[in-house]
C-alpha cells in the first residue's frame, strides 16, 4: 500500500483543471448498456472507480477502447447480466447497472452492495420503484435477483428520499419502458442532468430535466450515444477549499461554477473573495498588508441539490478547523460521515460530535501542525490532504487507494499548485 506525504505550510497559488465528474461518470457508462452499439463518452476521468466500471462492463461482454479523455464502450455483444459481489463490494455504484440491464434484457442478477464506511446505504428505493414498474425481485443470497417478462409498464414513483443513484437508476429502466412513468420527489443533482441529456441524445423522452418531477416517456428503441461527461463539481470545490485554507489564490478552470451554488456562498461567507465566469472560478483573500488572513467561522448543512454537498462536509470542516471561532457542521445525508474527525484531532483540530452535530472550535490558520493520519473514505481522505496542506510539518496520510478512487492526477495538480506531495511505500 502507498501513502500519501504532504509538506504543509505554503500557500497554494496557480491554475488547476478540473476533470470529468465520477458521479456522472458511473451513470452514463451504466446507461451505454441500453442499446447495442459503439458508444462515444469524452472528458471521462481516469479514476479507479471508473476503471472497475469498465471491468463491470466487460464482465457483461462489452468491449472498451480510451484515447485521451475519450472512452468508446461497445455494448453490441453483451453475454451475461450479472454483476458479481467482487466487483459490486469495492464500488457500491455497480448497483446503477440493475436499472439498464432489466431495460435491455428483462432480467438482472446484482450483489447487493451492503453498508460502508459512510453509513449503512440501502437500496430499498431502487427495489421498490422497479417493483412498481411491474419487475420482480428476490432477495437471496446477498444478491437482487431481478426479472419481468416483456417491457417494464409506465408508473408513477413516488421517492421517500431524493435518492441520486436511485433516480439514475428509475430514469435508465424507464426509458424503454411501455407508457409514461413519472418520477416524484426525484432527486436533482447536476449529474442526473446529465444522464438525462446522454438519454434524450440517444432518443429517449424525458421531461423536467434538473426539477424534483422527471416525466419519461417510454420508447421501443435507442441509439447509440455521443455525451461529454460534466466537470467534477466535488473536485472543483475540494481545489478551492484547499487553496483558500493555505491562505492562497488560485483558479479552477473548466469547471460549472453554477452547480456550486452553496459552497460558494460559504466561502464568501467565510471571507473569501470569489469570481466567476461561465467555466471558471477564481478564489482569493482581500488584501491585508503584512497580516495573515482570518478564516471567518460559517455554519453548515449538508442537503439534497442544491443544498450543501455532503461530499463537500468533510472539506470544509477542515477550513472550519482553521477558522477564528466556532462553528456547527449538521450532516443530515448518512449516519457515519465523520469519520476523519477523529483524524483532524490527531492534527490538532477542536471538534466535538454529538449525533449528526460537529461542533468545530477553530484554532486559526496555521493552527494545525501536521501527523500520520489514515484516509477512511474517499471525502475523508480529501479533509486529511486539505488540513495537511494548511499544516505545519508533515503529515502522512495511509491507505490513499481511497483518494484514487475520485481525485485524478491529485499529486500533479496539487503539485502544480505549489505544494510539496508525494507518495511513498508504506
Ligand atoms: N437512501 C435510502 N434508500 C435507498 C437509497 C438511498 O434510504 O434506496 C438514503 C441514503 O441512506 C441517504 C440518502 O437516501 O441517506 C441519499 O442517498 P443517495 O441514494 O442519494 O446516495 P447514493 O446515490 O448512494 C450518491 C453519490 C455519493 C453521494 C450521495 C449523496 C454516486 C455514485 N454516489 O450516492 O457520492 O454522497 O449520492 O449526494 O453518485 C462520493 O462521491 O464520495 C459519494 C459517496
Amino acid at each position: 500500500m502507498e501513502k500519501l506525504i504532504i509538506e504543509g505550510g505554503r500557500p497554494l497559488h496557480g491554475v488547476v483543471r478540473i476533470s470529468g465528474a465520477k458521479n456522472a461518470a458511473l451513470p452514463l457508462m451504466a446507461a451505454t448498456i441500453l442499446t447495442p452499439g459503439r458508444h462515444i463518452l469524452r472528458n471521462m476521468p481516469d479514476l479507479r472507480d471508473t476503471r472497475t466500471f469498465v471491468r463491470l462492463l466487460e464482465n457483461l461482454g462489452a468491449k472498451s477502447e480510451r484515447t485521451g479523455d475519450t472512452l468508446i464502450l461497445d455494448t453490441t455483444h453483451l453475454l451475461h447480466t450479472e454483476a458479481p459481489y467482487e466487483l459490486v463490494k469495492t464500488m457500491r455504484a455497480s448497483v446503477l447497472v440493475l436499472g439498464p440491464l432489466l431495460a435491455r434484457f428483462g432480467r438482472a442478477k446484482v450483489s447487493l452492495p451492503g453498508g460502508c464506511a459512510i453509513g449503512a446505504r440501502p437500496i430499498n428505493l431502487h427495489i421498490m420503484g422497479l417493483e412498481r414498474l411491474g419487475v420482480t425481485c428476490r432477495l437471496e443470497g446477498g444478491y437482487v435477483d431481478a426479472a419481468i417478462d416483456g417491457p417494464m409498464r409506465g408508473n408513477v414513483i413516488y421517492f421517500d428520499n431524493p435518492s441520486v443513484t436511485g433516480t439514475e437508476n428509475l430514469l435508465m429502466a424507464a426509458v424503454l419502458a411501455e407508457g409514461t412513468t413519472v418520477l416524484k420527489n426525484a432527486a436533482r443533482e447536476p449529474e442526473i442532468g446529465n444522464l438525462v441529456d446522454m438519454l434524450n441524445g440517444m432518443g429517449a423522452s424525458i421531461e423536467g430535466r434538473d426539477t424534483d418531477k422527471l416525466t419519461i416517456h417510454g420508447c421501443s428503441r435507442l441509439k447509440s450515444a455521443d455525451c461529454s461527461i460534466i466537470p467534477d463539481r466535488i473536485e472543483a470545490g475540494t481545489y478551492l477549499i484547499a487553496i483558500a485554507a493555505t491562505g492562497g489564490s488560485g483558479t479552477v478552470t473548466n469547471c460549472t461554477p453554477a452547480h456550486l451554488p452553496s459552497l460558494l456562498e460559504k466561502l464568501r461567507g467565510a471571507g473569501l473573495m470569489i469570481a466567476e465566469t461561465d467555466t471558471t472560478i477564481h478564489i482569493s483573500w482581500p488584501e491585508t498588508v503584512g497580516e495573515k488572513p482570518v478564516i471567518g467561522n460559517v455554519d453548515i448543512k449538508t442537503m439534497p441539490y442544491p443544498g450543501y454537498p455532503t461530499d463537500l462536509q468533510a472539506q470544509f470542516m477542515a477550513l472550519m478547523a482553521l477558522s477564528s471561532d466556532t462553528c456547527v457542521i449538521n450532516e443530515t445525508i448518512f449516519e457515519n460521515r465523520f469519520m476523519h474527525v477523529a483524524e483532524l484531532h490527531r492534527m490538532g483540530a477542536k471538534i466535538k460530535i454529538d449525533g449528526h452535530f460537529a461542533v468545530v472550535s477553530g484554532r486559526g490558520l496555521h493552527g494545525l501542525s501536521g501527523a500520520p493520519v489514515m484516509a477512511t473514505d474517499l471525502r475523508a481522505s480529501s479533509s486529511l490532504v486539505i488540513a495537511g496542506l494548511a499544516a505545519s510539518g508533515r503529515t502522512e496520510i495511509s491507505r490513499i487507494y481511497h483518494l484514487e478512487r475520485g481525485y485524478e492526477n491529485l499529486i500533479e495538480k496539487l503539485t502544480g499548485l505549489g505544494a510539496k506531495v508525494w507518495k511513498e511505500q508504506e
